[in-house]
This record gives structure tokens, C-alpha cells and sequence, in this order.
């Protein structure tokens, strides 16, 4: 091989090199190069009030606010069913309401109060969570968290709902194994212990 040709390779080799170096800057900078600027949605800082607790997130304000409690703060108790609004896994209660968090842009809950089923009672001692502990409720337990931060928010509504109360207020939360008949014995056992009555 000439002594041209070898400065040529080595040349070659250095530029790879170089661009290999800027690539992992890039890489480690979270800079998304896949996009322009312009259409690129600009990560913040973003504090949350979640289970009594403030936390501050780096996201996108338009990221729903599911993904934040799961993958931002590993609160996985809340579940992702079908992500349109349709099936109620993903209900957490926002200011008192009870949410869809899949469709609710983490944007809507900052400076508001958030409750995950991990912040209902870490002992398991919310009267709701008791009386789905005694009426066996869950089956695959996928909705469940759901269905319960729907009845938390009924139960605070209506202290003694009738059948008619329940089935309108959880109809929006889907359960494919059918528990609906021990989702409603629960709720009536649940606003007895909230009226402190003996089971
Ligand atoms: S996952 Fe949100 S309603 Fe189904
Ligand atoms: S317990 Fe299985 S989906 Fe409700």
C-alpha cells in the first residue's frame, strides 16, 4: 500500500471517529435529532402534588398524566386499558373527581390534587379497600384500582347509594370478568364501615 493511500484510510478512520464522538454527545444530551426544532415538544420540569406528596417530573406538558404516574414515578397501580377514556383502568382522582388519566394531559393536574390507589391507605385500612378485601372482589384484578378510586369518589358524593347510584356512577369502568354483583355488595359494605356500622 502507498503512504498516500494510508494517509487516506487513517484520514477516513479519524472522521468516523469524530462523528461516532458527536453522535454520543448527542445520545447523551437526550437531544432528539429526529426532528426539527420546530417541531419538537420542549421538555419541563413539572411539580405534581400525587398522594399528598410533591414531586417534580421532566416531561412534556401534552404527556398523559397515566405515563407520568407509571413510568415518571413507577405508581403502577394504576392501569392502562384501552387509552381512549372507554374502560376506566386508568382512574385516578383529581381534585375529587374521578378521571380518566389516560386522556388527561399532565398539563390539567398541575397546582390540583392527585390520589392514586397507593395513596388511599398504604396499610390497605380505606374502608373501601376493606370491603373489597371481604367480599373477595377482584378476579384478574385489572380493573380494580379503577373501579375502587370510582367508588372512593361515589362514596364521598352519596354516603348511602342505592344499586341504581352505583351502577350509573361505575358504568364507565369496564370489568372483563364480570365481578360487577361483588363490586356492588362492596360498595354498600364499604358506606356501612364509612358510617362506622358493624358489617
Ligand atoms: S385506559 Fe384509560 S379509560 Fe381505559
Ligand atoms: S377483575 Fe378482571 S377485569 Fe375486572
Amino acid at each position: 500500500m502507498t503512504s498516500a493511500a494510508t494517509e487516506t484510510i487513517s484520514a477516513g478512520a479519524e472522521h468516523l471517529c469524530d462523528v461516532a464522538r458527536c453522535l454520543s454527545t448527542i445520545a447523551a444530551s437526550g437531544h432528539d435529532v429526529r426532528k426539527p426544532s420546530s417541531e419538537r415538544n420542549d421538555m419541563a420540569a413539572i411539580t405534581l402534588t400525587v398522594n399528598e406528596t410533591q414531586r417534580a417530573v421532566d416531561v412534556d406538558a401534552t404527556t398523559p398524566l397515566l405515563w407520568v404516574l407509571r413510568d415518571s414515578l413507577g405508581l403502577t397501580g394504576t392501569k392502562f386499558g384501552c387509552g381512549i377514556a372507554q374502560c376506566g383502568a386508568c382512574t385516578v382522582i383529581l381534585n375529587g373527581d374521578a378521571v380518566r388519566s389516560c386522556v388527561t394531559p399532565v398539563s390539567r393536574a398541575v397546582g390540583k390534587s392527585i390520589t392514586t390507589i397507593e395513596g388511599l391507605s398504604p396499610t390497605l385500612m380505606h374502608p373501601v379497600q376493606q370491603a373489597w378485601l371481604a367480599e373477595q372482589v377482584p378476579q384478574c384484578g385489572f380493573c380494580q384500582s379503577g373501579q375502587i378510586m370510582s367508588a372512593v369518589v361515589l362514596l364521598r358524593a352519596i354516603a348511602r347509594p342505592t344499586d341504581t347510584d352505583i351502577d350509573e356512577a361505575m358504568a364507565g369502568n369496564i370489568c372483563r370478568c364480570g365481578t360487577y354483583v361483588r363490586i356492588r355488595r362492596a360498595v354498600h359494605l364499604a358506606a356501612r364501615l364509612m358510617a362506622g356500622e358493624r358489617p
